[in-house]
């Protein structure tokens, strides 16, 4: 995708708010800082063969996973880096169980962050690509120091979502809500720059992604579901192509590009699903219908989905409209082989 304009990430930003009257302009310096944190996050990851930053710190977080270093320094940055600005009245991340206040000392502002520091850090000590996840809101309480009830807003309510990529280059990934922009860094001048302008995934692809390990724990429905796109078919595009990288920005990144399906369901292990609605499911569903997808947890909408806590998970089917809706149907039971 050729790009003639050379658009920094955050002159995009700057004339992104200009198209919104009335803007503050402190959602653009929200963004600047967070894509500071990002470069701060690049550069630990892009030298962690080479620093003991690998291996686990030997705990785990609250939900179970083994937590690495560089999850917690993607934590701290990202909370170091947003904690002073005056843009944000409360943080939530994967990796703390409360929501994170604003410092008495600094001043609060209209906006809420939602982020997964670390996604995919089972792959860290592999060097296969990892991200950072985020969502953001308005608040809803008055004012003063913000709560739990700011974080618990449907994903509908999000006024951006995004992603940094870790991988062979840098991307961020994200969405005000007028379309999905790719940035790449060019380490050279530490510059993300527009690389790809309004991403539109495909309305149905050739590639199915999940985790098949899983497949005696999974419903009838999905199993009949992933038969049926291993069916030989060609003039429906089948056998699709299986691809799993384990690391949900890896996955998403390559189902907006190339279309397809990404799915996580419920299974007799995880009967709630495995990814976590407000730092995964809602942050990606909603860049994923911005590009023209769709995103459900096999029935529901996920930006429909009412949080009723912080860490709560949910199934996800996200991808090209016509294979997430062939998807759902046979979830449903409504189609059989
Ligand atoms: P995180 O590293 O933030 O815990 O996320 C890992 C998630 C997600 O990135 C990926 O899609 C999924 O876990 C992979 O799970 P399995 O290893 O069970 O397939
Ligand atoms: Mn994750
Ligand atoms: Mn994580």
């Amino acid at each position: 995708m050729s790009q003639d304009k050379i658009i920094t990430i955050e002159r995009h930003i700057i004339e992104g708010e200009r198209a919104h009257p009335g803007a503050s302009g402190s959602f653009s310096g929200l963004l600047r800082d967070l894509t500071l944190a990002f470069k701060l996050i690049w550069r630990e990851v892009s030298k962690a063969g080479l620093v003991d930053i690998l291996g686990t710190l030997g705990r785990e977080n609250i939900h179970g996973d083994d937590v690495k270093k560089l999850d917690i320094f993607a934590h701290e940055t990202i909370y170091k880096a947003m904690d002073h600005g005056g843009h944000l009245c409360v943080m939530a991340s994967e990796e703390n169980e409360d929501v994170l206040s604003i410092p008495d000392h600094y001043p609060t502002g209209k906006y809420v962050l939602i982020y997964d520091p670390l996604d995919g850090s089972s792959n860290i000590d592999a060097n296969i690509t990892i991200g950072t996840i985020f969502s953001l809101y308005r608040r809803i309480t008055p004012s003063g120091p913000g709560s739990i009830d700011d974080c618990l807003q449907p994903g509908y309510k999000q006024i951006a979502a995004g992603y940094a990529m870790y991988g062979s280059s840098t991307m961020i990934v994200y969405t005000t809500g007028d379309g999905v922009h790719g940035f790449t860094l060019d380490p050279g001048i530490g510059e993300f720059l527009l690389s790809h302008e309004n991403i539109r995934i495909p309305k149905k692809g050739k590639i199915y992604s999940v985790n098949e390990g899983n497949y005696h724990r999974w419903s009838e429905g999905m199993k009949k579901y992933i038969q049926y796109l291993c069916e030989e078919d060609p003039s429906t595009d089948r056998p699709y192509s299986a691809r799993y990288v384990g690391s949900l920005v890896g996955d998403i990144q390559r189902t907006l590009l190339y279309g397809g399906i990404f799915m996580y369901p419920a299974d007799i292990k995880h009967p709630g699903g495995k990814l976590r609605l407000m730092y995964e499911g809602n942050p990606m569903a909603m860049l994923i219908e911005q590009a023209g997808g769709r995103a459900s947890d096999g029935v529901t909408r996920i930006l429909d989905i009412q949080p009723k806590s912080l860490h709560e998970r949910t199934p996800l089917f996200l991808g090209s409209g016509e294979d997430v809706m062939t998807a759902e149907q046979f979830l449903q039971g409504k189609r059989e082989l």
